[in-house]
């Protein structure tokens, strides 16, 4: 691993900590239940003090949004209820001018719907766009092949009028294009310039597996139908059990991810971002393939098999590392992530339930102390944990919904319980507004309001924004705490990583080395209940206090006998 590179010669995406921001419920300027850019430009100061420095847009497109904007109706649109192109303009000038870049949602896969692109394509056989999507006939009468969707149910849906089917991978409402027809290679990289052409600093790549299919159409020839897999998912009791039955669905997909073409693909995408100085590509993936060979590829690829755990031990950690770390080629660079719009809320996932804010805290420390580069999602700062709903009636994702009808009517399940299952898989739970202040609706918009989701109660108890500003302790001022000390520690953002103790259970200890910066720092973080007084025998026997959760006598730190309190995170350079 190259750690020949001072902080300094990094580029901007290296030395980045990145926060996503989800449009619909980051801030609402306009006071109608919806987030928007008037909401996000009052807030750049927030975030410029928060201390992050680049942010990911959730898309910000018009689309109809049945799936929250992931169906898009207009590549170089801004949605009308979040703002106009103006608005997005002021929003990216107001970011860059606080030295914050911004990077969007780019989703290649699919369209909406409502796309005047697939509205043509639909008109007719014959219409010249017909070959920008997936049409197929059926066979008697029945889809063209057994596959299914990734949200449920068969990937073919049926149009009457010109008697074919099309492909979504998704939802029926979000049909696939045909990356195999030059012409959408040249509208959607039209689009991509239009973005970069405005300043936009990159793109987050959505769901850039499915991109292609096998063109034979060959039936998936798993034993289990996807139904009876989803049993096994809604039964599964632990994150183990979880993930066998995420291997078996896998075979259901066997020809419709990762399909030859996708590799050509992004390096194509990548020679007209490399256009343009200094931008960057990031794949919602964790395949280290899309880093191609380090250069010519994505820039970055999420690490997420480390988020996959019911909870982050020091075990779990190092041996993701481990892996991951030796697996990606030279010049490659680590991206590390413990959630996002699609997954639980840090503080619900990972806490035990006596110590979910010291474990909280921990998980950032993690994020940030890792080589490589962290990417928070909004909320996390102040402590935001999943919202249970408690009707239907209430959620907006329609995996969610999905999963709430085929509990009861496939499965026969009482709606209660239904309704565990649709909070426990669905998406909603970590997606509602941010909260800003202990005031009506959080904050978020004005009192009297119905909020697109409903805004979790507990702003009233301290998770807010302005009460934790006004707290030195709360989790905020420790977020804003530990940024700063990322961005004046260059062995935390160019150091190699060494890992030390490598049986200890309880705390998860590294060294992060900057030869080019003449730094090395030591990375205690204990994840247990106890206490611990470890002995380190490295060159030096002193180090010197650069972090610590906790109070410490002096900062001057003795390396043979080293006394980390419970859930201590502890950094300290080595002099
Ligand atoms: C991944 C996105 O993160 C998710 O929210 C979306 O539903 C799917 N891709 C489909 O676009």
């Amino acid at each position: 691993m190259n750690n020949e590179v001072s902080m300094e010669e990094l580029k901007w995406w290296q030395k980045a900590v990145f926060y996503q921001i989800y449009p619909r419920s980051f801030a609402d300027g306009n006071g109608d239940g919806v987030g928007d850019f008037h909401g996000m430009i009052d807030r750049l100061d927030y975030l410029q003090e928060l201390g992050i420095d680049a942010l990911w847009l959730s898309p910000h497109y018009p689309s109809p949004q049945h799936d929250c904007g992931y169906d898009v109706a207009d590549y170089t649109g801004v949605a009308p209820e979040y703002g106009t192109l103006d608005d997005f303009k002021r929003f990216l000038d107001g970011a860059h001018q606080r030295g914050i870049h911004v990077i969007l949602d780019l989703v290649l896969n699919h369209t909406s719907d409502q796309h005047p692109w697939f509205i043509e394509s639909c008109s007719s056989r014959d219409n010249p766009k017909r070959d920008w999507y997936v049409w197929r006939d059926g066979k008697d009468g029945r889809p063209p092949n057994n596959w299914c969707s990734f949200f449920g149910d068969s990937a073919w849906e049926f149009d009457p009028v010109t008697d074919q089917y099309y492909y979504h991978a998704f939802l029926r409402q979000q049909p696939d294009l045909n990356w195999r027809n030059p012409e959408v290679k040249r509208a959607m990289w039209d689009a991509v310039r239009f973005w970069l052409d405005l300043g936009v600093d990159g793109f987050r790549l959505d769901a850039v597996g499915t991109i292609f299919e096998d063109p034979a159409l060959p039936d998936h020839t798993a034993e289990k139908s996807l139904p009876e897999l989803h049993r096994a998912f809604m039964a599964a009791s632990s994150e183990g059990e979880l993930a066998q039955v995420i291997e078996q669905r896998k075979e259901i997909f066997q020809y419709q991810l990762e399909q030859p073409g996708l590799h050509e693909l992004m390096r194509e995408l990548r020679a007209i971002v490399d256009e343009y100085p200094d931008r960057v590509l990031v794949g919602e993936t964790d395949e280290i393939a899309y880093y191609g060979d380090g250069t010519d590829e994505l820039h970055l690829a999420f690490n997420f098999p480390l988020m996959k755990a019911e909870r982050i031990t020091p075990a779990w950690v190092r041996a993701n590392q481990q892996g991951r770390l030796t697996a990606l080629p030279p010049g490659a660079w680590p991206c590390n992530t413990l959630g996002n719009h699609d997954s639980p809320r840090v503080y619900s996932r990972y806490g035990d339930g006596q110590n979910d804010e010291a474990i909280a805290r921990l998980s950032l420390a993690l994020m940030l102390t890792l080589r490589g580069t962290p990417f928070l999602y909004n909320g996390e700062e102040i402590g935001m944990i999943d919202l249970v709903l408690e009707d239907i009636s209430q959620f907006r994702d329609n995996l969610s919904v999905w999963i709430y009808h085929t509990a009861v009517d496939e499965f026969g399940l009482p709606p209660a319980e239904a309704l565990a299952y649709a909070n426990r898989f669905g998406r909603d739970k970590c997606r509602t507004p941010v909260q800003w202040a202990n005031a009506p609706n959080g904050g978020f918009s004005p009192a009297g309001v119905q909020t697109w989701l409903p805004v979790n109660p507990n702003y009233a108890q301290g998770v807010n924004v302005a009460d934790q500003l006004a707290d030195p302790d709360s989790m905020l001022n420790f977020y804003r705490r530990m940024l700063r000390v990322r961005k004046q520690t260059p062995a935390l953002i160019a150091g190699d990583y060494t890992p030390l103790h490598e049986d200890a259970e309880d705390y998860l200890a590294f060294l992060r080395r900057s030869k080019a910066d003449g730094q090395t720092c030591l990375v205690v973080l204990n994840m247990s209940n106890r206490a611990h007084t470890l002995r380190f025998d490295l060159d030096a026997h002193l180090a010197r206090l650069v972090f610590s959760s906790h109070a410490r006598d002096g900062d001057t730190d003795d390396l043979s006998q080293l006394t980390i309190a419970p859930f201590e995170i502890y950094i300290a350079e080595i002099v």
